[in-house]
């Protein structure tokens, strides 16, 4: 009881967000290889899971699609009756008390597997952009709660949160991925939603791993053009970053728990090498303590049911 009295970090399941994966298709429900327990879902299922959520009191989503058809304009990603779209207006009509957030990206849509649009071998940015704040206007119109841009395009959030306003969008949060690093712990999730780079690396937009200082700039730049919630990514290997952003500046931070994270400690309590509970609870818990107000977790649904089941605590 003492302990518990003088605590002073405590995980909720309020602040933790769960990634969806969602496919065309019906009755789909395809195990991602590389993240044991997570899954590519048709909207039906998606649906089916949505309810498991709510049941479970997770406050939010965040929607990831694969569309059937890519192209070298990404037009999959503005497209209305896109899969994303389609999944949000559904989602919002069955479960309009479920934060929808929809990541805005290009990759998932490039036949190249780019974030950006490639002229020459190069990523043309502003052309980008223009595509992503269509992107954006499309999730906006289906129902979205928040748009979450994970591209790392230059400027790209102030032409989002001018489109949105121009359109009437103004309750509409930008959650961005404004410190996003060129990291080996996405290959997973590249699995998931099918979107490596089929040629070079993200380098060129992504961020360098050795830096810190340039963490500052980017959340600034982004925060200055409308930026409502600030974003780290990966979580673990940068506590330190969340840490220094949350001394920095007053907007909520969220920390991206990503996929390689997630398969690390599924592969570890597999082979029996660690505690798989206790090592959730950990990983959680240090991301929060570091300053995170919002955690995005492919752990969310498992670390729910452990709190609703009294499966395990602390102490
Ligand atoms: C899209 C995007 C990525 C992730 C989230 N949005 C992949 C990437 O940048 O390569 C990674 C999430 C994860 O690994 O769980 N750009």
């Amino acid at each position: 009881m003492i302990r518990k009295l003088i605590r002073e970090t405590n995980i909720s399941i309020n602040n933790i967000i769960y990634p969806l994966f969602v496919v065309e298709g019906k009755n789909i429900k395809h195990e991602v290889k590389s993240m044991p327990g997570i899954y590519r879902l048709s909207i039906d299922n998606v649906l089916k899971e949505l309810e498991k959520i709510q049941d479970l009191g997770i406050p939010g989503v965040i929607l990831f699609g694969t569309p059937d058809n890519k192209d070298e304009m990404a037009s999959g990603a503005y497209n209305n009756k896109g899969i994303v779209q389609k999944t949000i207006k559904i989602a919002k009509k069955n479960f309009p008390e479920i934060i929808l957030i929809a990541d805005t990206c290009l990759c998932a849509y490039t036949t190249h597997g780019h974030c950006g649009i490639i002229k020459n071998c190069k990523i043309e940015n502003d052309i980008s952009v223009d595509i992503l704040v269509k992107s954006a206007l499309s999730f906006a119109d289906a129902g979205a709660d928040i748009i979450a841009p994970s591209d790392m395009m230059d400027g790209r959030v102030l032409k989002i949160r001018n489109a949105l306003d121009e359109k009437g969008f103004l309750d509409t949060i930008i959650m961005s991925y404004s410190i996003k690093y060129s990291s080996s712990f996405y290959s997973p999730f590249r699995e998931a939603l099918d979107s490596a780079p089929v040629f070079g690396d993200r380098k060129t937009y992504q961020m360098d791993i050795c830096n810190k200082y340039e963490a500052l700039k980017e959340a600034e730049l982004d925060i200055n053009e409308g930026a409502d919630i600030i974003m780290v990514k990966p979580a673990l290997a940068y506590l330190d970053i969340i840490n220094f952003l949350k001394d920095h500046f007053c907007v909520p931070i969220a920390a991206y728990n990503v996929s390689g994270e997630y398969s690390m400690v599924k592969a570890a309590a597999k082979s029996g090498y660690i505690d798989e509970k206790s090592a959730i609870f950990e990983i959680l818990t240090a991301i929060k303590r570091a300053g995170a107000d919002i955690i995005i977790t492919y752990f969310a649904i498992q670390f729910a049911s452990m709190i609703k089941n009294n499966e395990y605590s602390w102490d």
